[in-house]
């Protein structure tokens, strides 16, 4: 397998543009795209299908994942938004750990309020809990490890095993935000879906609000597309170019963000007025 840093590097050099042998992805805002034939296409029809320079951002997030297909979307909510939409209905019922990213909280409760999609929280540490909590109606378990904001940790491979050798059905999705895949790689864990806000580490330079939705099954990443789709909460090109310039560089910036973090995390504890840090200390 090509090594992360390989990979980000090189590949999505070369991989489009026939003509120019350009090596970088051009950056292509066409929204419509002539067909050769009548009742032919070259893969590209209308840009809320997919275009060209997303697909090749796609690939390269589907490579560093582990994953066989990914989705691009407009922001990371939008990503939390395109799995719950596919995979939830009235009725159904899904299980979150009790430390999460505030947003998503939110979009939680909303789902519960308007739509009666219940969902009940798990406090990441003893799996048996978890299986306790499961109903006939679950259909999904919703992980972000290490957590925003108190670092838990939680152990992906140990839950989705335990999960899935009962209850095959249920799929687990953890948001990858945070170790991003130099760190971690959850699909690798037996985890079915993975979510980014790729706004934070992925992009890294505070100009792209992004999110990915990453899987590795067909059927799975067949509904995620009808739906993306449908909806058009997709990246648009120039962003889409931007990350995949971004994520060039992702594995040198994440050496020195983690560098910067252990220096922090031993240097506030020294400072008066200081009670408590949190840091995930084990994922790094
Ligand atoms: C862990 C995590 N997931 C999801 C999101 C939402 O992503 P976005 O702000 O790109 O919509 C955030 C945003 O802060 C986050 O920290």
């Amino acid at each position: 397998m090509t090594k992360i840093a390989t990979q980000l590097v090189q590949g999505t050099n070369g991989t489009e543009d026939d003509r120019s042998g350009s090596v970088v992805v051009p950056l292509n805002f066409s929204t419509a795209f002539r067909h050769p034939g009548l009742g032919q296409s070259t893969g590209f029809d209308y840009s809320r299908m997919t275009t060209p320079t997303r697909l090749e951002l796609e690939k390269q997030l589907a490579a560093i994942e582990h994953g066989t297909h990914a989705f691009a979307t407009s922001s990371g909510m939008a990503a939390i938004d395109l799995v719950f939409s596919t995979l939830t209905a009235t009725g159904d019922h899904f299980i979150a750990s009790d430390d999460l990213y505030g947003g998503s909280f939110r979009y939680f409760d909303e789902r519960q309020e308007r739509y009666h999609v219940n969902y009940d929280k798990w406090n990441g540490k003893n799996v048996d809990d978890l299986i306790l909590l499961i109903k006939p109606e679950t259909k999904l378990i919703w992980l972000e490890t290490p957590s925003n904001p108190t670092m838990k940790i939680i152990d992906i491979e140990a839950v989705a095993r335990t999960v899935h050798a009962t209850r095959p059905d249920i799929l687990i999705a953890v948001d990858n935000t945070f170790l991003t895949p130099i760190y971690q790689n959850p699909l690798d864990d037996d985890a079915d879906i993975v979510v980014h806000s790729a706004t934070k580490y992925l992009g890294g330079h505070n100009d792209i609000l992004a999110g990915a939705v990453i899987v590795k099954d067909d059927d799975l990443a067949d509904k995620l597309s009808f739906q993306l789709t449908t909806t058009g909460q997709n990246l648009d090109p120039f962003d889409s170019w931007l990350l995949i310039r971004s994520l060039k560089t992702l594995h040198v910036r994440m050496k020195y963000h983690t560098e910067n973090a252990q220096y922090l995390a031993h240097a506030l504890p020294e400072i008066t007025g200081v009670d408590r840090v949190l840091y995930a200390a084990s994922a790094a």
